[in-house]
């Protein structure tokens, strides 16, 4: 298990978190809960609420990007000395354009979420409007989330050889055909190799669904 992925799996993780489960509280218990005050009472709890909440969006959009991009960066160097897919697994699995699409969204995303907080005239129409922007940037944000579950499925399975890497190993006995671990096998490092087999096999040929496994990370 290698430590700096974990961390900034922890990191993109626990920002992803902050940042998508502040737009719902928002839209679903803050929005309605004070929507019965007068105008003058609702502007004063959002200006107590913009001076404690503001941190923490900056500081989940600064670890967000600083997580994402180095995570981007790492993958697409580990694939590359790899030579997954004889350097063809990028193109095949459209990984690239899938980050595209994600990084944009993500940035309209932090546009809204810092707007909705923020307190400058040129965002003012953003405030004018809360429940229909924070609702537009909830849904991007779960289209967000979504894209970067596709991402991961491209490259991560069950997780077999994490075994050797301080996982645990898990049984398959429904596979198919050329997968299982072997019966009432119980050489772990038989199964292991078996599935360093397979998975090599995956990012040999991906699918055209863009489907390979690597089992390791
Ligand atoms: C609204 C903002 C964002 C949200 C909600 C979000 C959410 C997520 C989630 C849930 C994952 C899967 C994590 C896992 O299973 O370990 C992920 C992975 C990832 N994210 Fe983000 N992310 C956001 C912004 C970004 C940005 C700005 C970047 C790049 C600069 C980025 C790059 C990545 C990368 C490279 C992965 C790994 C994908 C893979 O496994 O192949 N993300 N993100």
């Amino acid at each position: 298990m290698d430590p700096t992925l974990l961390l900034l799996r922890w990191a993109h993780v626990l920002a992803a978190a902050v940042a998508v489960g502040g737009l719902v509280f928002a839209r679903f218990g803050l929005l309605p809960a004070i929507a019965e005050f007068d105008e003058e009472t609702r502007e004063r709890i959002h200006d107590r609420i913009r001076r404690r909440w503001l941190p923490w969006v900056i500081g989940s959009i600064t670890l967000l990007l600083a997580s994402g991009l180095a995570n981007f960066l790492l993958f697409n160097a580990r694939v590359k000395a790899e030579g997954w897919a004889g350097g063809e697994w990028m193109r095949a699995t459209s990984y690239h354009s899938l980050f595209g699409a994600k990084f944009l969204l993500a940035l309209v995303v932090f546009y809204f979420a810092s707007a909705l907080v923020g307190r400058g005239a040129g965002t003012q129409w953003v405030r004018k409007d809360r429940a229909t922007w924070l609702s537009l940037t909830l849904g991007l944000a779960v289209a967000v989330v979504m894209i970067s579950g596709w991402m991961r499925q491209l490259h991560t399975g069950p997780n077999l050889t994490a075994a050797g890497d301080g996982g645990v190993l898990i049984e398959r006995t429904n596979a198919p055909e050329g997968r299982r671990d072997g019966g009432g096998d119980t050489d772990g490092q038989e199964r292991q190799e078996a599935d360093r087999g397979a998975a090599a096999e995956d990012r040999e040929a991906p699918t055209a669904a863009g489907g390979g496994e690597e089992a390791a990370r």
